[in-house]
């Protein structure tokens, strides 16, 4: 094993003897120790799935990115596998950051972002290649970086070019990769008959905020779908930063989207997500439960690890509109379940069936005769995550600033500690599905239409669920699972 692969593997083997589990999520990925952010490399190779991800084995904040690994005989199930890379070659000693692989007969491919630091610290980011037979190790490239700063076209910086997505492409293989031009972001396209020899192919998509981030790209109910991250995106109804979808067809190496962008989960964590399309045909994908910009309570209180995956979901489209939903096997996780006869809320009503940090719940509203609902999860006496739904205004705000240890360091504010997302009733009824685990919470609105993402850290243990509504909410159907 590489010498800074063994010191990797070896720090992490000692920050885990130090971690503390109380906001570990038991059915989400988490690193084990240290610090993880996006998904990377999510794929299927020799009947299982691999997904590797950002790490930083030395410490629970980022720092050099190494690749950690799990592998798995289903999305549900994962075995952590050894660190799959280290930032120790010439061009990659500043790091291995974001990329994707791609399954070639008996070679697993890893593409990823070789980053270099000059001597006036600028960070050279250029494309390179690791390969493995046996989905585990991976030896990389000689001849990397196969796609230099050279190959940029002009106004392209070499300093914000990364993150990039490998496919079949024609007859060989197209790599798209985020950058910053004279315009901000844009994404632009390689091609390669072997993988190793690389020529620019053009411009992609652009106009994509200040930069962008993590480029996914794939063919959905036979439309072309690009999901990637703006960075400094100033659009004053969506998250900061957001995470977004386009939907279109490619025309001349180009992608012609054919509805409005829209983010891909409106909650206060989630960044940098990776699909894969399972032997069986589904377009799956994980994100990084997180933003840029925060700082994790697990951090600050020293508990040794940062980082925690979304559920994976899978995406469907609907008239332009992606559709997501955790994947069937999550039900798989369900432990015991209650179903309560039909209420009216009006009154502040708690739900002791519901209580418990690991739980799913699902709830059919009819808000008919209500303003508003109000839901409130982790509630442990004095603290509470609050969900509430504002008929008159359509939205649904997420507010964790009652919940527990804040995501702040030194006074820096929580930047995510409230979110907005607009969501319109069909027949004056809403349909929640709700995740609840330790430390996140997912909320999928109205069948998948709509997601949202966040971490709350109660500092009490008891994690209870209530309701209230102004007016007269009628729950239809209220299922609440004990997951395991
Ligand atoms: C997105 C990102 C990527 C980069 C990686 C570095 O979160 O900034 O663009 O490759 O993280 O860890």
């Amino acid at each position: 094993m590489p010498e800074r692969l063994k010191r990797a593997q070896k720090a992490l083997e000692e920050k885990r003897k130090q971690v503390n589990e109380t906001f570990r999520p038991h059915y989400h990925l988490s690193v084990p120790a240290g610090w993880l952010n996006d998904p990377n490399g999510f794929g299927f190779f020799q009947g299982r799935y691999h997904l590797f991800y950002q790490f930083h084995p030395y410490d629970s904040v980022w720092g050099a990115m190494h690749w950690g690994h799990w592998s798995g005989e289903s999305l549900i199930e994962w075995r952590e596998e050894p660190i799959a890379l280290a930032p120790d070659k010439p061009f990659d000693e500043a790091g291995c950051y974001s990329g994707t692989s791609l399954a070639v007969d008996d070679t697993f491919y890893l593409a990823y972002t070789g980053v270099v630091e000059k001597a006036d610290r600028k960070r050279l980011q250029q494309q390179c290649i690791a390969q493995s037979s046996d989905g585990i190790h991976f030896e990389k490239w000689k001849s990397n970086p196969v796609v230099k700063s050279t190959d940029l076209p002009p106004g392209a910086s070499p300093y914000d070019f990364r993150d990039p997505k490998i496919e079949h492409f024609g007859n060989g293989y197209r790599m798209t990769v985020a950058s910053k031009g004279e315009r901000g972001g844009q994404l632009l396209s390689f091609y390669s008959e072997n993988l190793q020899d690389w020529r620019y192919i053009g411009v992609y998509a652009n106009e994509l905020g200040a930069m962008a981030e993590c480029p996914d790209l794939f063919r959905l109910d036979g439309k072309q779908v690009v999901i990637v991250g703006l960075m400094d995106y100033k659009e004053p109804d969506m998250p900061s930063n957001p995470v977004v979808y386009l939907v279109g067809s490619e025309s001349e190496g180009t992608c012609q989207k054919e509805y409005d962008i829209k983010p891909v989960d409106w909650g206060a964590d989630f960044y940098a997500p990776q699909t894969m399309l399972t032997p069986d045909g589904r377009r799956v994908l994980i994100g990084w439960a997180f933003g840029w910009g925060n700082v994790l309570p697990t951090h600050t209180l020293g508990h040794g690890w940062a980082g925690t995956m979304t559920l994976p979901r899978e995406c469907t489209l609907r008239e332009g509109r992606l559709i997501q939903n955790p994947i069937k096997e999550m039900e798989k996780k369900r432990g015991r379940a209650i179903r309560l006869e039909p209420f009216t809320v009006s009154e502040h009503r708690l739900l002791p069936e519901c209580a418990g940090a690991c739980r799913e719940i699902q709830m059919l509203l009819d808000l008919k005769e209500a303003h508003s609902f109000t839901l409130y999860l982790m509630e442990t006496g004095m603290e509470h995550f609050c969900l509430k739904y504002d008929k008159h205004t359509g939205t649904m705000t997420a507010d964790r600033t009652q919940s527990g240890y804040q995501l702040t360091v030194n006074g820096t504010p929580d930047i995510h500690s409230v979110t907005k997302a607009p969501i319109q009733l069909e027949h004056g009824k809403l349909a929640l599905r709700i995740f609840v685990d330790v430390s996140i919470i997912e909320i999928y609105v109205n069948d998948g239409a709509l997601v949202m993402t966040h971490l709350a850290f109660p500092k009490g243990k008891n994690y209870g669920v209530s309701m209230s509504a102004n007016g007269k909410a009628e729950i239809l159907m209220l299922e609440s699972f004990e997951m395991l």
